[in-house]
């Protein structure tokens, strides 16, 4: 089922997911905020990226690099001279579009006649220094990939890593995007998380396939409806790559790219050794063997992935609206709520279950109106459990336990629901 963009905009406005960027002075076209509900379940989702790629790999190590860099990086990567959108403005209605994104040559909005596409460099530059004519133009990076290109021989060099190894990093991009859109799909400003590999030139088949699937399965893990991932093989390819697939949401009512899988070869090294002038080859030192190594690039958006988790998660009942979201990503993992806010002995027993929880657990409290709202509440942000401490409670020590997909209820004993929730959210 395809879902409707605008229900998770609003559903992220109004419960502090996601908010547009400077809304006070009338926004600025392509950036967003988030929010105290989005800040939490964007760090969970690249805590579980890093904890995968960093500890669940031990010949992968992660690196935080700066989002400006010398303005030769640009210029070697092949950035400045084709990284490029041809613009095309319909001459009626003046609305402009990504040229690749036109099927024929009449106006999507209007049906009117379009211009001949035009071509602009997407980088987005800054100056640095402080001397008006003095200042120096740079570039905020393009893509987070290259500070990792920069600092493969110092990973090397501080590490008794060997080829075939990785280096991972998540980190902001900037694209001057001649028509951003779509919500969170295309900003100016995004979050890119990428892996790339380092093999020998003979394995890069192997290495390609392998890293393709792995990929799919993370994503596939993460996902309500795994169903509605796919791969698209790219025709139309990058400067850099000789072989490119996505992984797609499919059910996306917007644009569908998610990840780029990209064979890079040794396009960004040898660039970089004949830029730079600096020896970016690698010896083993087993075989003697020197050669550039070859590099295999999983690179992919968090802000699109955190968009298809939501739409993907999006569920209605009825008029409840609950986010069936993997328990790991919700903000929070459970609610305290006391049946009744005017019974001091519900709500301090509530609040002890509270506070015995809410460091390590990440759970919310909530005493305000009646219950059934109050689950409404917390279904719409995705909350897995909601305890209720009600008059049993005070007999038997046992609270209820509300599952927030099934809507089924159970007891559990209070000294069983640390570990109870630790293991439904862990998974
Ligand atoms: N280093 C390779 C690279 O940057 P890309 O396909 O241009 O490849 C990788 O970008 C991912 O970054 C995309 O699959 C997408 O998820 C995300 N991305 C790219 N442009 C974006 C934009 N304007 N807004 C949000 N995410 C974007």
């Amino acid at each position: 089922m395809t879902k409707s963009l605008e229900k998770i905009v609003s559903l992220a406005k109004r419960r502090g997911f996601v908010f547009p960027g400077s809304e006070i002075y009338g926004g600025l076209q392509g950036f967003y905020d988030y929010g105290p509900l989005g800040v939490e379940m964007k760090n969970n989702l690249k805590a579980l990226w890093w904890k995968w790629m960093t500890k669940e790999h031990e010949d992968i190590v992660g690196i935080d690099g700066a989002i400006i860099t010398n303005p030769k990086v640009w210029e070697a990567s092949g950035h400045l001279k084709s990284f490029v959108d041809p613009l095309v403005e319909c001459k009626k209605c003046h609305h402009r579009f990504k040229a690749d994104d036109i099927s024929d040559d009449k106006c999507p909005d209007c049906g009117g006649e379009l211009t001949e596409p035009r071509v602009f460099n997407i980088l987005v530059p800054t100056k640095l220094g402080v001397i008006e004519d003095e200042k120096t133009e740079a570039y905020l990076r393009g893509e987070a990939c290259q500070t990792i290109y920069l600092n493969y021989k110092n990973v090397l060099d501080s590490s008794r890593l060997k080829v075939p190894f990785g280096i991972c990093q998540i980190g902001k991009a900037f694209r001057n995007e001649v028509t951003p859109g779509n919500f969170l799909f295309r900003q100016r400003e995004f979050e890119q998380w990428d892996l790339q590999w380092f093999c020998h030139p003979s394995e890069m088949e192997k290495w390609f396939e392998y890293w393709k699937e792995e990929r799919m399965n993370w994503y596939k893990s993460i996902f309500t409806h795994p169903e509605n991932l796919g791969f698209y093989e790219h025709e139309k390819l990058a400067h850099y790559a000789k072989k490119a697939f996505d992984i797609n949401y499919e059910a996306s009512p917007i644009g569908k790219e998610m990840e780029g899988i990209h064979w890079r070869g040794d396009w960004d090294l040898s660039r970089h050794a004949e830029y730079s002038g600096q020896d970016l080859s690698y010896t083993n030192q087993e075989t003697k063997e020197n050669f550039i190594p070859n590099i295999v690039e999983t690179s992919g958006g968090v802000d699109r992935t955190f968009l298809f988790l939501l739409l993907d998660a999006y569920e209605e009942d009825g008029d409840r609206i609950f986010l069936k979201l993997d328990p790991r990503l919700a903000p929070f993992k459970a609610a305290i709520f006391p049946l009744l806010a005017n019974k001091p002995q519900l709500v301090e027993k509530a609040k002890a279950i509270y506070e015995s929880l809410k460091t390590d657990k990440a759970v919310a409290w909530d005493d305000r109106g009646n219950i059934g709202k109050r689950y409404f509440s917390q279904d719409e942000i995705g909350t897995p459990f909601c305890v209720t401490v009600d008059f049993d409670t005070l007999d038997n020590d046992t609270v209820t336990v509300r599952d927030r997909d099934t809507a089924t209820q159970q007891r559990v004993a209070i000294s069983e629901l640390a570990d109870f929730i630790r293991k439904a959210v862990n998974r």
